[in-house]
């Protein structure tokens, strides 16, 4: 297992928490008392929730302890767990569900979503959003290089490491014959970057360790440079010299 990095993580702190407030501006939800942040990271997406509820309870939840060491110095009037999301269960009735980048991490999602809806109150909301970026050449390049030598015997099909997310259909699906309203979109989000190694950067502070968890800690150096190799040749130089990052995500609001 590759540990989370919260310094890394928080470098990109201003891109990664724009998600988690789109999703925030729609909830509706005016005074909800019990709100659970699912995945909480170092509390990024956690402070969002707590500015715009400051009367509520937060419970933060995450299965990674150097994540939520990082979360309690940042936000010490909320309150932070090590579970499991797969199987987490609250102690009391959430109004709200929020998941900022963090299902993409768990899964089964026919099984989850429909459970974690159950355990709403009555007109609470599950608000989550994911990274939709499967076909991005962050993501595609990430594969191709782990089906190269020295590192293809580690990988067997490095496309069996992440299933790509259901369609937003299928997740309506899922979600409409169990709530009373749903709200589901999918937006691009284009980032300036200052440089190639931004992106890998980035990358390397969330998907690439999936990767990089597979190979020995002698071969990550190189596998990373071979990756940035193709990154710089994927994400042309723009006219003030930066490179466009798009990240495609898709977001729900599913109300009980
Ligand atoms: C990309 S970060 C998102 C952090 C935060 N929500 C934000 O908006 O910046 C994903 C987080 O999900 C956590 N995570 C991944 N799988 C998990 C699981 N099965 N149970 C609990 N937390 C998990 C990771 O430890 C990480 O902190």
């Amino acid at each position: 297992m590759v540990a989370w990095e919260p310094d890394l993580y928080r470098r990109f702190e201003a891109e990664r928490s724009q998600p988690a407030k789109d999703l925030l501006a729609r909830i509706e939800l005016k005074t909800p008392s019990q709100i659970v942040d699912l995945g909480c990271g170092p509390a990024t997406s956690t402070d969002v929730l707590a500015d715009r509820y400051p009367d509520a309870e937060i419970l933060g939840v995450d299965n990674s302890e150097a994540m939520l060491e990082s979360a309690r110095q940042r936000l010490p009037e909320a309150r932070f767990e090590a579970h499991d999301i797969a199987d987490w269960r609250p102690g009391a009735t959430p109004d709200l569900i929020f998941a900022n980048a963090a299902l993409q991490w768990v899964p089964d999602h026919a099984t989850l979503l429909p459970r974690l809806l159950g355990l709403l109150a009555p007109g609470g909301a599950l608000a989550v959003q994911m990274p939709d970026n499967h076909d991005e050449p962050t993501h595609t390049l990430m594969r191709e290089v782990a089906a190269e030598e020295p590192w293809a015997a580690a990988f067997g099909d490095p496309a069996a490491l992440r299933s790509p997310l259901a369609s937003a259909s299928d997740y309506y699906d899922l979600l409409a014959s169990r709530a009373s309203r749903v709200d589901i979109w999918r937006t691009t989000y284009l980032h300036p970057m200052p440089s190639a190694q931004a992106i890998v950067d980035w990358m390397r502070g969330s998907h690439l360790k999936l990767f990089l968890e597979r190979l020995e800690p002698a071969q990550r150096p190189a596998f990373v440079d071979r990756y940035a190799q193709a990154i710089e040749k994927a994400y042309p130089h723009r006219t003030d010299g930066r490179l466009l990052l798009a990240f495609p995500r898709l977001f729900f609001v599913a109300m009980r």
